[in-house]
């Protein structure tokens, strides 16, 4: 009996199922590595990152800051007006990273940033050029380093496509510095923050608590091209904080002051169980993680944010042609859609958001989908394209569930439901903001969790995470 594509695709389905008491398990594991990760830097595990910021915002910070943000696709530069009522103002220009760069070298691609802080100083704060005091800035830098101090951090390695060779193991602040230096701009970068650490800020910034609850934003999340979390720790907690390890913080203050600090940790989440003793493990995941410049690492990142869903779809797709039940004579070769990485996860949203129905019509949904996917009408039919729902509601809910884990550990590492009345989770990225009901599969997942109580938990979107974040953590009272 010959199978069917619905056959077929139920099948693939099933291997991206994953089920509430697999996320009970995934935050045990979760909290255990936690623990290992903050006693002792090992190279396989979450880097868990002391992020040097020990302040959070109240809300009142109030001025102008100069702000720029390498996420990932993307490099913007900002003035962020904070007004010092828990809102801000902001103007940005925004610019796209081009492969050449993202692969170059370290002086061509720190050149580019420092040359769209100059354009932007030049149309949108001329009077800058006259100033004699150099301008503070705060830098999000979307990537793995390994900060000694609020303005260093030394590259551990890149993710997301990137791989500039000879940045890794170099201080990123003195590369970007040395490129600011040389087109005389007088700018000073005193802030360098991971995305997740921004998120958190302003979250922080602009959350008032109602109701006269305790309320306190504990975690700052990114879901989009990548994944990542940092929260706020205890420094007493955080073993591996040694004098050895950090001198230069030794020397300035007694143990008993570190100990007693709150810091925000990059955990690196992406790093979760590199070594895949709990995460689902499909012939696609495994197909996928062989063509990415990280081979190996960031195994949890590569099964949730928007880099990889697009192309875990596309390879199961490239299987059912091989299978003959799809795409039989379309030709994909020198479609940009269908060479590795190609395929866009909005691609997923789509089908995701409509209905099968819906996209039977062959009408808006269906021309939209096949669009996104580099098709025309003759290389898949709408009843072919409505049979793909199963498989791409699989990947995307395998990927929300996967996103509970870390939240829930992080919650009850810290104990925050045993400190207050509601625990608040600031979450920034793509994938979260647009792809349907990523946040309620998030909270249905925590629900699973024992400890976990949902409705004490509020998970909302931080505007401008990285722009503000890093604007707040280049606040002068923060020095
Ligand atoms: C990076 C993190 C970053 C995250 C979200 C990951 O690939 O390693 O540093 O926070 O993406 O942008």
């Amino acid at each position: 009996m010959t199978i069917t594509l619905s056959q077929k695709v139920g099948e693939f389905a099933s291997e991206f199922a994953i089920d509430g008491s697999y996320v009970q398990q995934g935050v045990k594991h979760f909290v255990d590595q936690t623990a290992q990760a903050l006693s002792a830097n090992m190279e396989r595990a979450m880097p868990m990152i002391p992020s040097f910021v020990t302040r959070i915002p109240t809300g009142k910070e109030k001025g102008v800051q100069l702000a720029v943000d390498l996420g990932g696709t993307n490099f913007r530069v900002s003035s962020v007006h904070l007004n010092g009522d828990h809102t801000h103002k902001t103007v940005a220009s925004k610019v796209a990273v081009s492969d050449d760069l993202m692969t170059g070298t370290q002086a061509d691609f720190f050149g580019f940033l420092a040359q769209q802080v100059k354009d932007f100083l030049t149309e949108h704060h001329s009077e800058h050029f006259s100033q004699t005091e150099p301008l503070r800035m705060g830098v999000t830098f979307s990537f793995p380093v390994n900060q000694v101090a609020l303005d260093k951090g030394y590259l551990l390695r890149w993710t997301k496509g990137y791989d500039i060779k000879d940045a890794v193991g170099k201080d990123v602040v003195e590369l970007f510095q040395i490129q600011l230096d040389a087109l005389d701009l007088n700018v000073k970068i005193v802030a360098l923050v991971n995305d997740t650490v921004g998120t958190l800020l302003a979250r922080a910034y602009a959350s008032k608590s109602d109701d006269g609850k305790h309320k306190q934003t504990l975690i700052g999340a990114i879901f989009g091209t990548g994944t990542n979390g940092a929260y706020s720790e205890r420094l007493k907690r955080v073993p591996k904080f040694t004098a050895a390890n950090y001198p230069e913080v030794f020397k300035r203050y007694s143990p008993e002051h570190i100990a007693n600090q709150t810091m925000i940790i990059n955990t690196e989440w992406g790093s979760y169980d590199n070594d895949i003793d709990v995460l689902p493990n499909t012939k696609w995941d495994i197909d996928l993680d062989e063509n990415t410049h990280n081979k190996s690492f960031h195994m949890f990142e590569k099964r949730i944010s928007g880099m990889f869903l697009g192309e875990l779809l596309r390879l199961c797709l490239l299987d059912l042609k091989s299978e003959g039940l799809l795409l039989q004579s379309t030709k994909l070769e020198g479609n940009p859609v269908w060479k590795g990485f190609g395929m866009d996860t909005s691609v997923l949203s789509f089908i995701e958001a409509a209905t099968e129905a819906q996209i039977e019509t062959g009408k808006g949904d269906y021309e939209k989908i096949i669009k996104a996917m580099g098709l025309a009408a003759k290389d898949i039919t709408p009843e072919q394209v409505a049979a793909l729902k199963p498989l791409v509601t699989a990947i995307g809910r395998r990927s929300a569930y996967l996103s509970a884990i870390p939240l829930a550990a992080i919650t009850l590492h810290t104990h925050a439901l045993e400190k207050f009345d509601v625990v608040d989770i600031g979450v920034d990225g793509s994938v979260f903001q647009f792809y349907p009901k990523f946040a309620d599969m998030v909270k249905e997942a925590m629900g699973y969790v024992e400890g976990i109580s949902v409705d004490r938990i509020d998970i909302g979107h931080a505007e401008d995470g990285s722009g503000v974040g890093a604007a707040l953590a280049a606040y002068p009272d923060d020095s």
